[in-house]
């Protein structure tokens, strides 16, 4: 679907295919929510009794198809998409990254591999946390956000709205001071409003005010963003209503169905409507 001004573009389609069809520098800000690769790859079911190797059974996000990555291990895959996102992304712009502790270390190397330079490696820290169900392991409370650019040490252009990030105030957030300089540990509960849910929920369905923070810090006004798996839409809502016109591939249809909903509500929000099917 697209929005008759085109500020809504949002496609049910794999984005591995459709990444090659955009032009060098096209976006101004990519934030990028991946298949982490926690689910089983044993058996689809929701019991919660799958192993995962390497990673104890116990993490148990989902076990959905999508996070699989059977086609392309999780290394090969975060390459190639970096790699594209690299292209894509101005000078001026920047790509965020969201992991745990399956991929950030794919998403690093691959990083260092591009020569994407890491600015900050935000911990994301989740006060209210669900708890470690089986008591043995700690009780995963924070994600990881990597956010980086292409520039070079000697060129950085990336985009830094260093004021707003400093007069940044959140009552949730124990951590900021309103007037500081941002840190780089967010305490954002995982909790999600009502709204955010009224169309539905994704099971790694990210809090609205994630990405509102990033936007605060690297957000461009009238500026195009990249939203490359989009679940239930949470950064494309979050990013037109910043005032960006967005661009997001999500490959289920019960997913790109909420989006869309998510979408078409936002817009209604910000009082331009009509939408037209592409
Ligand atoms: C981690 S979730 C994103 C959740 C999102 N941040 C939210 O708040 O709802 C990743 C999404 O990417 C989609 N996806 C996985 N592989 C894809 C592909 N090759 N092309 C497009 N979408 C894909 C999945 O269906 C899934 O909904």
């Amino acid at each position: 679907m697209r929005s008759v001004d085109n500020k809504i573009n949002l496609q049910q389609k794999d984005v591995f295919e459709e990444l090659p069809n955009f032009n060098n520098d096209f976006f101004d800000l990519c934030i990028v929510d991946p298949p982490y690769g926690a689910s089983t790859t044993k058996k689809w079911n929701y019991d919660g009794n799958q192993k995962l190797k390497g990673f104890g059974g116990d993490w148990k996000l989902t076990s959905e198809v999508w996070d699989l990555l059977s086609q392309n291990d999780s290394f090969q895959s975060t390459y190639f998409w970096l790699k594209e996102l690299k292209r894509v992304i101005k000078p001026t712009g920047s790509i965020w990254i969201h992991s745990t502790y399956h991929n950030s270390g794919f998403v690093n190397v691959c990083c260092q591999l591009l020569g994407l330079e890491i600015i900050n490696e935000v911990v994301w820290y989740k006060r209210n946390a669900f708890p470690n169900l089986s008591g043995r392991r700690l009780t995963a409370s924070h994600e990881t956000i990597l956010w980086v650019h292409k520039g070079c040490e000697k060129k950085r252009e990336y985009v830094f709205n260093y004021e707003e990030s400093k007069a940044f105030f959140s009552s949730s957030d124990l951590l900021k001071e309103q007037g500081k300089q941002m840190r780089t540990v967010w305490d954002i509960p995982n909790n999600k409003a009502k709204e955010e849910m009224q169309f539905g929920s994704h099971p790694t369905q990210k809090p609205l005010r994630v990405t509102e923070r990033i936007l605060t810090i690297a957000g461009v006004k009238n500026g195009n963003l990249l939203v490359p798996f989009v679940g239930s839409g949470t950064e494309m809502v979050a990013g037109l209503k910043y005032g960006m016109t967005v661009f997001g591939f999500e490959i289920e249809n019960e997913y790109y169905n909420l989006a869309k909903a998510r979408l078409e509500h936002a817009l209604q929000d910000t009082r331009t409507q009509l939408f037209q099917a592409i």
